[in-house]
């Protein structure tokens, strides 16, 4: 099963970026959320890093991720500051809540998960069916020159002194689907021993940007802006590291 978030990964996401670490993303959704009232979700919550933040600046959010081990960090933290949200195990493709949300938003490239077009056109109609009348969906793409970028090694040091290595490997790339498949090697090693390892089959889709503006469209939204490197307003430039797209549900 691809991107599917087990043990060392989420180990080492939890080590890169636990709750409250921000890309500039967190301070840009804590202003864009900033006057609502009604609940909000976070689908792909993951360990809480910007769920937390939001909850303690007092927004109504909930969340859901399809990894349990990503949950667990996400709970346990959330326990250690007394936060008590909904969170639960749901997917894109198949989440439901009877609620209807004011604000629905993916941070950090999240809904790339979904590399399938039919499959992603089909999640954004559920958004937009999960949203109230006048509800905005939140969505963040890494711009589409990481379609072609490279391998990588990178590692970290555990609080214990272990090491966790990561080595990234394309291993597909599809230019008419605009998919690429990854094999990361996570690896824990204690004093020079191996002790465990895991391949994460990591896929994404890469969206143009009018791509992604037509199909919310699609979907039923209006009122679309799409920012680049979280300057609300402002159209992304060719350098830009982040394009965030807002959309309304019509009233
Ligand atoms: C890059 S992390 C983002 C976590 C968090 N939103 C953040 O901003 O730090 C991506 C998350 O998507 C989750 N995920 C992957 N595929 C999913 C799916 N089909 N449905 C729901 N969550 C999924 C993973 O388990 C992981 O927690």
């Amino acid at each position: 099963m691809n991107n599917r978030y087990g043990t060392l990964t989420s180990w080492v996401y939890n080590l890169d970026k636990p709750a409250g670490r921000s890309f500039g993303d967190i301070e840009f959704y804590q202003e864009r959320l900033r006057d609502c009232r009604g609940p909000i979700l976070e689908p792909a919550v993951g360990n809480g890093r910007m769920l937390i933040p939001l909850l303690e600046a007092g927004l109504a959010v909930e969340g859901f991720d399809a990894s349990e081990e990503m949950l667990v960090y996400c709970r346990d933290a959330c326990r250690a500051r007394g936060l008590e949200p909904k969170i639960t195990r749901q997917t894109f493709e198949g989440f439901s809540y009877e609620t209807r949300f004011e604000a629905i938003f993916i941070p950090l490239g999240s809904f790339q998960l979904i590399t399938d077009l039919a499959s992603a056109k089909i999640v954004l109609r559920r958004f937009h069916d999960h949203l109230l009348p006048g509800g905005r969906l939140m969505i963040d793409l890494d711009p589409i020159g990481g379609f072609f970028s490279a391998d990588s090694v990178r590692s970290w040091t555990t609080p214990e002194g272990d090491l966790l290595t990561l080595t990234g490997t394309r291993v597909e790339t599809d230019f008419v689907a605009q998919t690429t498949v990854s094999h990361l090697r996570y690896e824990h090693w204690r004093d020079t021993k191996l002790i465990d390892s895991e391949l994460e089959l990591f896929s994404l889709r890469w969206w143009g940007v009018n791509e992604f503006v037509l199909s919310l469209t699609e979907a039923g939204f209006d009122e679309i802006v799409v920012s680049g490197n979280y300057q609300y307003g402002r159209f992304p430039r060719k350098d830009d590291d982040s394009i965030s797209f807002e959309a309304r549900r019509p009233m």
